[in-house]
């Protein structure tokens, strides 16, 4: 597999998915790492772990699909197949989607369909859930929707910050993102 992943932040999940496939658990490369936001922690990770990144600003763009044209022409001269939205904080279009027909994935920090959208972690925890957890699903149109393809529960345990409680979403994150990719690609064969 050919992974191009997608991240706006921090990027702790490209690492993740790094590791998996340095350790010989997920069969992928990584051709390259593209980037929105100047700032984000991801660039200085993905270099360090010998990544190449693009960065696209999104700041410089008149539309979100002039974004989406620029980032799948990058994508597809890095040689990626996949699609990997390791959190990327911004609206996709049919350009990129359609480009990767099913070969889109994204992480959610909540068990969708609940809480789609910012804050995810936040709004679970003020709805008083007992599980709270994580979803690796293909991408679609509407924000946070499409084919479920891995999910992991977090229990909520009495007393819990939303600090402590992101951190074990996101650890949960960091071992279902390359199990899910492997599964997708192997799904995706199926169909073929
Ligand atoms: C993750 O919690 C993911 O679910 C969300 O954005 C966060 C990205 O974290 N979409 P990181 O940048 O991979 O550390």
């Amino acid at each position: 597999l050919k992974l191009g992943v997608m991240a706006s932040g921090n990027g702790s999940n490209l690492e993740a998915i790094a590791q998996a496939i340095s350790r010989g658990d997920l069969h992928a490369q990584i051709q390259v790492v593209v980037y929105n936001n100047p700032k984000a922690g991801v660039a200085e990770r993905a270099a360090r772990l010998g990544l190449p990144t693009v960065l696209l600003n999104h700041r410089q763009y008149p539309s979100r699909e002039a974004l989406d044209k620029d980032i799948v022409e990058t994508l597809r001269v890095h040689g990626a197949d996949w699609v990997i939205m390791a959190g990327w904080m911004r609206c996709v279009t049919s350009v990129l989607i359609d480009a990767f027909p099913q070969r889109v994935l994204n992480i959610h920090p909540s068990l969708l369909p609940s809480f789609p959208g910012l804050h995810a972690v936040e709004q679970a925890l003020a709805a008083g859930v007992k599980v709270a957890g994580c979803t690796v699903h293909q991408v679609e149109l509407a924000v946070d929707s499409g084919p479920i393809i891995m999910q992991a529960v977090v229990p909520v345990q009495p007393g819990d910050t939303l600090v402590m409680l992101q951190a074990r979403v996101q650890q949960q994150e960091h071992r279902i993102y390359p199990a899910a990719i492997a599964l997708a690609a192997l799904e995706g064969k199926g169909r073929d």
